[in-house]
């Protein structure tokens, strides 16, 4: 199908935005505009759907047989999305590629955002021959993490979801981008609830390098500097582009070869 193809569309999912681009696989960037619509209210299936069904139409990709790729905020395996944090509940074990491709009437791949912008930024970003083990984190309404070794992807990581041990509760309602703006943190504020979650991290797996996305990776001056880690840190090259790109590169790979048992 599409194996040595030079375009893919990606299309990120998000629990506020939807964006879509087309993207240039050898230089591993947008060759279109973004196009951005609000995430319908509640987030369920066929609202979405719709949603991403109009980025396309306005990116004018809405025939085209240029793989698709779609990158969600959940776990995915198979096709399947299984958990829901920050969209609704039907998300979860709910068949979402088939869903996709019955409803756009093309093959699609499905994967999770944040291993998404990992791949995006391993192929053509602030991790490209990055040796040993990635982790890129994104920092949005949630946390999405991607965890990378020697360039290969352990898929769904969910690191947005370790606990705080003393006062209960998921990392990403804490240090999430989404909690500075809900309770008007200034950066510092902020940064502090970061530097327990990386160091957290950096304790549990000891990086080699820490990669930031999601949008406030626009603004890496105003926190990466005040974080105090052993392990660089370094804002996504892709910044908020980086789901639409991935998502597109493997949606561009087809399906894993299969390798026989000897
Ligand atoms: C989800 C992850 C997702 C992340 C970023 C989390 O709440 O559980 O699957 O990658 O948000 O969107």
């Amino acid at each position: 199908m599409t194996r040595g193809a030079t375009q893919a569309i990606g299309v990120d999912i998000g629990g506020t935005g939807i964006k879509a681009g087309i993207v240039d696989l050898d230089q591993g960037k947008l060759s279109s505009d973004r196009i951005r619509v609000s995430t319908p209210e509640g987030a369920e299936p066929k609202a979405v759907l719709a949603a991403v069904r109009e980025v396309l139409d306005t990116l004018g990709v809405g025939d085209s047989d240029m793989a698709l790729g779609v990158a969600f905020p959940a776990i995915v395996k198979g096709g399947r999305t299984l958990s829901a944090a920050n969209v609704s509940k039907k998300w979860i074990d709910f068949e979402a590629e088939k869903f996709f491709e019955d409803g756009l009437g093309r093959d699609i791949h499905f994967v999770n955002d944040a291993d998404a912008a990992g791949i995006a930024e391993v192929r053509h970003g602030a991790a490209e021959g990055q040796a040993g083990l990635t982790i890129l984190t994104t920092l949005g309404t949630g946390i999405g993490s991607a965890m990378i070794y020697d360039g290969v992807l352990i898929p769904n990581s969910e690191l947005g979801h370790v606990q705080r041990a003393k006062h209960g509760g998921d990392a990403e309602s804490y240090a999430a981008y989404s909690a500075m703006e809900r309770e008007k943190l200034s950066w510092g504020d902020w940064t502090e609830r970061l530097q327990w979650y990386y160091s957290y991290i950096e304790f549990l797996f000891s990086p080699d390098l820490f990669v930031v996305g999601g949008g406030v990776s626009k603004h890496p001056e105003k926190f990466l500097p005040l974080l105090k880690l052993r392990t660089p840190i370094v804002p996504a090259v892709h910044r908020n582009s980086s789901g639409i790109i991935g998502a597109a590169s493997l949606a561009a790979d087809g399906p894993p070869a299969v390798v026989a048992a000897s």
